[in-house]
């Protein structure tokens, strides 16, 4: 239903925070290209845009779909709130209900697809939060509730008091970033049944040919398993995500369209355990007990 991953074929997401809200041109090429490949799930949130940019990448798709609507004819638009330049952090009540008409406006659409909590806000008890996004659901502005970056816990807090399921936990996991294999938020979202959507699936380009030095032996191990599998190390690092039994599903963030062929080459791509596991130990600078 959201187009995300679902165990028996493996997706990709995309996602729009790269883009500024002027590069029409670009943004729009790419979402054909995104779009002919079989990609339905586009990401974007109220706060996307650049520096000062607030609602810049919404306004950016709303204005793609106005000129070429049929971009986005059977894609999921998933949009997020919560985060409030300046606090930093707001999910009341009155600043959820009101962040989501105005993502409204700006998509030019009369229903998110899938609504997120961008950030956990410690000061909304999730009470409250609950009765909010279970409003924007019966209201029929929202057709899901997704969070982003909470713990396994707030999860748990957050559904205790939800009637609308949490469909979607939307979290930072790379090759480079395996926390989610160890603080339970994986384990909880196979317990739950929430679809698992992976931001900066390439370390926000660090694990790319010109990444970080900190990375540097990573990319050495994707590049060892890319050589063995005929394939490319993003492709490696991509199909690591893939792996995982949750489903995952990477949001892929490159504004190059030769870049975004090479990362979809992941789809053929299936790691050994080994493979799988060494990357893991990579990550984490030591071996397996
Ligand atoms: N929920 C959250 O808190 C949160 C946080 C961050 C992101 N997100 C979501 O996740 C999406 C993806 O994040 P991301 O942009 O950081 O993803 P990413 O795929 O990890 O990084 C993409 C960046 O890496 C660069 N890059 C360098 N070499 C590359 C290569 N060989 N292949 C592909 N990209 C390469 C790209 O540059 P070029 O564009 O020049 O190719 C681009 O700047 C965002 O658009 C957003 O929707 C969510």
């Amino acid at each position: 239903m959201l187009a995300l991953s679902e165990t028996e074929k493996r997706r990709f997401a995309y996602g729009f925070w790269r883009y500024r809200e002027n590069e029409i041109a670009a943004a729009t090429e790419m979402l054909s290209l995104v779009r002919e490949n079989g990609i339905d799930h586009l990401d974007t949130a109220d706060v996307y845009g650049g520096p000062g940019g607030f609602g810049g990448s919404e306004r950016l798709m709303g204005a793609i779909r106005a000129r070429a609507p049929e971009l986005f004819k059977g894609a999921v638009i998933a949009t997020k709130a919560g985060v409030e330049p300046g606090s930093p952090y707001n999910s009341s009540a009155a600043y959820l209900t009101a962040a989501c008409e105005a993502s409204l406006l700006r998509l030019q659409i009369d229903k998110i697809d899938l609504f997120y909590v961008h950030r956990p806000d410690f000061l909304t008890h999730p009470a409250e939060l609950a009765e909010t996004l279970d409003g924007l659901v019966a209201s029929g502005k929202v057709g899901a509730i997704g969070v982003s970056n909470f713990t396994a816990g707030q999860i748990a807090a957050l559904a205790r008091y939800m009637k609308a399921p949490i469909a979607v936990h939307q979290l930072e996991f790379s090759a480079a970033h395996a926390d989610p294999l160890f603080d339970g938020t994986l384990d909880q979202a196979m317990e739950r049944a929430i679809a698992v959507a992976a931001w900066s699936p390439l370390a926000g380009g660090r694990l790319g040919e010109t990444g970080a030095p900190e990375f540097s032996q990573l990319r050495e191990t994707l590049c060892q398993i890319g050589a063995r599998n005929g394939a490319s190390p993003i492709a490696v690092a991509l199909a690591f995500l893939q792996r995982h039994p949750a489903p995952v599903t990477p949001i892929l963030g490159t504004t190059t369209p030769n870049r975004l062929r090479e990362c979809l080459t992941a789809n053929a791509l299936s790691l050994s355990r080994t493979d799988w596991y060494a990357i893991v130990e990579t990550c984490r600078g030591r071996k397996m007990p």
